[in-house]
Formats: structure tokens, sequence, C-alpha cells
């Protein structure tokens, strides 16, 4: 492309960044996405806005940054009707429909939610933001933020629709989820509220009308809940193991044809990007007395180290080569996001002779070798996710760890 096709395909990127239906902004992260290509599905234009111009170009090419069911060909689809455009700049939001901000809230270095980011990408924001516009917060968001930002907005004189809608899909299950699940919705005002309900209606089966603080709670509550349900599985796990018995025949006999114990979940490594760091946000909220969430990250976190623990009493680790199977931080997940695969690795780096990670899924860890490697250099494996493709591998009866008991042809030695 010379200069003057490039200016050329600047300005009709502007002038479609103009008119575009809505925009998301942090529109290329994992919630931006499958929403961005949800709305495109149904025929509407999307400001894709991301300061991340490598994902954005990744879009562009028509392939995903990372695994998300049933994109692609909505992708192709959306890019071959022009029905999206890319731009990295606050300036480049579209100026009439609404604006999702899909960004990520993380909290500290003391656990506790960081304010900041969302109000300084809001600040970024307000110049290009017009009285009237609706602006949607879709990241999860620590009760009384959305209420916050209102009274922020109109402490600078300003008069936007605000509403808090959140996210609450499984990662890289987005787009069938969004079609199938309630979409909770709250605006500042009635008005804010009814053009949120009038945004997602068309691409959600259901609507559940609610008050912003309650919408951020229900998430929140969404998300511990979930937290709290793997620890109890882990510390039943830990309790069973301590007893020497086998917690799977347990918990096949705890759920046998008996409904109200059918969530129970098999217990594993639970971690991730939004769990530990929303039981946390609400931790936080009441200050520090959610005893429940905190019991859930020690049991959850601990296990990791439970499991290390016990190979130290029956192995001399010191002089063995550890394999760590499946990196990312749930099962065929390509994300390695607060993942307790890269606990195990940091804590077994001081504790074994050699560490060897591999993961089928995963493209961002240069470190990563391919599986037959590492099971063929390793003396003792460790099940860090199952993801589907290890269920039947033969790993040449190598002692293996499997909390999971997921695991059919594998000397499994706890
Ligand atoms: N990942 C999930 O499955 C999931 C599910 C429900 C809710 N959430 C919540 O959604 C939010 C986003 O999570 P995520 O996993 O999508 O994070 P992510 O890091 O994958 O995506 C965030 C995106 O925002 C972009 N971004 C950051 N600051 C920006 C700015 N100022 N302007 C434009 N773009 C910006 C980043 O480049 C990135 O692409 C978080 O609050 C998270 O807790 C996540």
């Amino acid at each position: 492309m010379n200069i003057a096709e490039r200016r050329a395909a600047t300005r009709l990127e502007a002038a479609n960044a103009k008119t575009a239906d809505l925009t998301v902004v942090g529109g290329a992260g994992h919630v931006g996405i499958p929403l961005v290509l949800s709305f495109a599905a149904k025929g509407m234009t999307v400001n894709v806005n991301d300061i991340n111009e490598g994902t954005l170009a990744t879009l562009k090419a028509g392939r995903l940054p990372f695994i998300e069911d049933g994109a692609e060909e909505i992708l192709a689809k959306a890019l071959r009707e022009k029905l999206l455009v890319f731009t990295s700049r606050p300036s480049e939001i579209s100026p009439t429909g609404p604006v999702i901000v899909t960004i990520g809230t993380p909290v500290d270095e003391f656990l506790n939610p960081v304010r900041g980011v969302i109000q300084s990408s809001i600040d970024q924001l307000l110049p290009y933001l017009h009285d009237g516009q609706l602006l949607v917060l879709r990241s999860t968001l620590y009760p009384g933020t959305t209420s916050w930002i209102d009274a922020y907005l109109k402490r600078h004189g300003r008069n936007l629709k605000v509403a808090f809608c959140p996210e609450r899909v499984v990662q890289g299950l987005g787009i069938k989820e969004l079609r199938e699940m309630p979409q909770i919705i709250s605006g500042t005002t009635p008005e804010a509220a009814e053009a949120a309900a009038a945004l997602f209606g068309p691409i959600v089966p259901e609507l559940v009308l609610v008050e912003p603080m309650e919408a951020e709670f229900a998430k929140l509550f969404n998300n511990a809940y979930r937290y709290i349900e793997f620890a109890v599985t882990n510390q039943f796990y830990l309790i069973a193991k301590s007893a020497g018995l086998d917690y799977h025949r347990i918990l096949q006999a705890t759920k046998h044809n008996y409904p109200r114990a059918k969530q129970i979940p098999r217990p594993g490594f639970a971690a991730g990007p939004c769990l530990v760091k929303d039981t946390m946000q609400l931790a936080a909220f009441a200050r520090n007395e959610f005893s429940l969430g905190h019991a859930a990250m020690l049991v959850n976190e601990g296990l990791v180290l439970h499991v290390i623990a016990d190979l130290r009493r029956s192995h001399d680790l010191s002089k063995m080569t550890v394999g760590l199977l499946g990196m990312a931080f749930k099962a065929n997940s390509d994300d390695v996001r607060a993942s307790l695969s890269y606990k195990f690795k940091k804590e077994l780096a001081s504790a074994a002779y050699e560490v060897l990670t591999t993961d089928p899924f995963v493209k961002t860890d240069p470190e990563l070798l391919p599986l037959e490697d590492v099971v063929s250099r390793s003396d003792l494996l460790i099940l860090c996710q199952p993801h589907s493709c290890y269920k039947d591998v033969d790993f040449g009866g190598k002692p293996t760890v499997d909390v999971w008991g997921f695991l059919e042809k594998a000397n499994v030695i706890s």
C-alpha cells in the first residue's frame, strides 16, 4: 500500500468510525471480541476501539488473538460485509451510537480495586463523548462505581446516559452464552436503563432489570460463589486425602442421582483473571469481613502447595525433572492470566532438579515444549489443566499427579 492508498484507507476508517452503530472500548479483549461479534452478527456496524494495536491488526487480518468458540466465521463475515472499523485512540470513538467500556478492572497488590483504571479511561473518553450519548460500563465494577462515574460526569458538567450491564459469559464461549443467557441491565436513570435494554435486546434472550449497585453486586456474587464452590470441593478433596481415601469415588457416590449435589465441581486448580480478583473486590467492599471469600482463596491457592508438600514427602524432588501439563488457567483455553500452573512452576523451580512445561493451546510462553519432550524427559508429571486432548494420552507409565480425576490411561500416584 503506498502513502496515498494508506491515507485513503485511513480516511475511509475515519468515516466509518464516525457512523458506526456503536463503539466498544476494549473491543479487542476477551470480553470485547465476543460482544463486538454478537452485534455484528445482527448486522450492526461496530467501532472496535482498543489501545492494543497488535490485537487490532490480528482481527483486521481475520484472525482471533485467542480461542473463542464460533468467532472465526462471524469475524470473516463481518469483515466481508465491512461491519467493523478498528480504532485505537479515544478521539476515534463514534460520536453518536452507544459506547460500551470493557477494559480490564484489576485489583492492586493489597487486593483492593484500582478505581484509577476506569477513571482514567473515562477521562480520556470525556472530550469525545456527547451529552445524551449512552455510556455502558461492562467491565466488572466495585460496588458503587457506576453511580460514582455518573456523579463524576455530572461534576464535569456532562449529561450522559450511564448504564452498567455486566458481562457474565464464560471465557471462550462468549458468543454462545450471550445468545443463551439473560443480560443484567441497570441504569443511573430510567432513560439510561431503557436505552441499554434497547441496545442489548437484539443480542440476548432475556433482560433482567435492576439498580446499578444491585447489578454490580450480582456480578461479583456470581463470581465469588463459583470460586467458593471450587474451594468447597478442593477442601473436601484434601480432607478425603488426609484420611487416605479416594475423593473421586466419594464424589461419585455423593452426586449419583442425588440432585442436591449435582452442582459440586470436581477438584482442581481454580484461578484465572476473574474469580480471585472479583472475590477480593467483594472482600474489599466488606472491609475484609468476607470470611468465606478469603477462606476460598486460602484453599484454592493453597492446593498447589499441598500437592508439592505431598510430593516432597514421597519423592526426592531435588533429583527429579517435573513436567507440568497444561499452563492455561483453565481447560481447553489458551489464556495464562493468573494461572496456578505458573505457581507450580515458580514453587518447583527451587524444589525440583528441573521443571518442564507444555500446553497445546498457549502461544505466548516461549519456554513451552512439545508434550512428547516433556513426557520423555520428566521423572514425574503433574496434570495442571485437564485439556481434553490429554484424556487418553499414554504417558509411558510415568508417575502422574491428577487431582482432577481426569486421566484414563496414566499411572496416577495421587
Ligand atoms: N474474561 C472474561 O471471561 C470475563 C468475563 C466477565 C467479565 N469480565 C470482566 O471484563 C473486563 C475485561 O476483561 P477481559 O478479560 O476482557 O480483559 P482483556 O485484558 O482481555 O481485555 C481488555 C481490553 O481492553 C483494552 N484496553 C485497556 N485499556 C484501554 C483503554 N483505555 N482504551 C481502549 N482499550 C483499552 C486492552 O488492550 C484489552 O484488549 C474485566 O473487568 C473483567 O473482570 C471478564
